[in-house]
């Protein structure tokens, strides 16, 4: 069934992923919820037409009684309101913490279907099955789920790890290709972070499906050894995010979060060239590769722009900032930067 693997979290468990996988998700299921009796499958607008009656159909034949819980598309599923109403439908159904539910769907339906197992009846178990890039490369797995709230985005939540991930590669193929194109910023940020063939591949062209195995195991790798982000090593994912939230930010979220990204990376690559820790030939390869996937180099804003931006994040303390850097491709290192030095790079 594709690839198996591993993340060793507090709980162990495992991502499967490949290419027409989904139909294994009646034994998978089986296997991690032996005491379910109920299941919620929860999926958006868009994904649930798509592939929610066959979900729960091998959900039903595996025995399981399912329940289809539908919320709009985008982020307004990560409110409140919604988290709300998906905790009183589960409440209306009867379930009970020996039962479990199924995240169908990006990112979005993945991180609102964790925080509600994380804090339904004080914790129920959870699967996700990842329907966007970004999703089967990152969000999917580690456990960081959450919503927004009116203040900001992810401002409420807990880290709770799935019982497993079935990644279905195969689903990819009705995603929009906007979507395929922010996931695939991620992609070439985890091509940065992990270099070797995965990096050579990549800038030669390589295969898309193996590019995804690749992301996963280097995501899976770190949440092994870094869980709760406290020991230096989670903190590496943020590679090319300082400067993407500030674009994000600055363009009313207008800007697709992994085009963002990309760009982020050209920065994160110039700036370790700065430092005297990458190459100029290459950074000059980093944004020659990312400018031939049609990201942008600086949407027009300034880095100083960019940059102030960013010192106002909530993240950043008053005096320095963080920035995951590239010591060469392949070895990520964190950076501390007293604030006027970073604002006074010469980007
Ligand atoms: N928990 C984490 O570690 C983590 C990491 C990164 C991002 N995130 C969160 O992920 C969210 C973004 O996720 P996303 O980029 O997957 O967006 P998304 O979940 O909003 O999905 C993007 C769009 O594609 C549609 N879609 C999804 N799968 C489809 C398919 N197979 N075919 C057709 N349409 C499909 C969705 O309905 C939606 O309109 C953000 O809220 C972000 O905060 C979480």
């Amino acid at each position: 069934m594709g690839d198996i693997i591993s993340v060793k979290a507090t709980t162990e468990y495992n991502v499967y992923s490949g290419k027409n996988i989904l139909q294994s998700i009646g034994g998978l299921a089986r296997e991690s919820f032996r005491t379910a009796f109920k299941l919620g499958v929860i999926s958006d607008g868009n994904v649930a037409p798509l592939y929610a009656d066959s979900v729960c159909q091998t959900l039903r034949t595996a025995g399981f009684t399912v329940y289809l819980i539908v919320v709009p598309s985008g982020e307004e599923a990560k409110s409140l309101k919604i988290y709300g109403d998906v905790l009183n439908k589960l409440v209306e159904y009867g379930f009970t913490r020996a039962d479990a539910i199924i995240g169908l769907g990006g990112g979005v339906v993945g991180d609102l279907t964790g925080f509600v197992a994380a804090t339904f009846l004080r914790g129920i178990a959870y699967a996700n099955v990842p329907t966007t890039l970004l999703s089967i490369v990152d969000s999917s797995l580690g456990g960081k789920t959450g919503i927004n709230l009116p203040g900001g985005k992810n401002l409420c939540g807990a880290f709770k790890q799935p019982a497993f991930v079935l990644s279905d590669y195969a689903l990819l193929k009705t995603l929009p290709p906007a979507e395929v194109k922010s996931g695939n910023g991620e992609v070439v940020k985890y091509a940065l972070l992990k270099g070797g063939d995965f990096y050579k591949n990549l800038l030669a062209g390589g295969n898309a499906d193996a590019f995804l195995t690749d992301c996963i195991k280097y995501k899976a790798d770190i949440v092994s050894e870094d869980e709760f982000e406290t020991k230096g090593k989670r903190i590496f994912l943020n590679l090319g995010h300082t400067v993407a939230h500030a674009l994000e930010k600055l363009s009313n979220f207008t800007i697709p979060h992994g085009n963002a990204v990309a760009t982020g990376l050209i920065y994160a690559a110039r700036i370790s060239e700065h430092y005297g820790i990458l190459s100029n030939a290459d950074a000059n390869a980093v944004e020659k590769y990312i400018l031939s996937q049609g990201y942008e180099k600086n949407y027009g804003y300034s880095f100083k722009t960019l940059a102030q931006n960013a010192l106002s994040d909530k993240k950043t303390s008053q005096d320095s900032i963080s920035l995951v850097l590239l010591h060469g491709i392949g070895k990520p290192v964190v950076y501390k930067i007293k604030t006027a030095e970073f604002l006074a790079l010469p980007l």
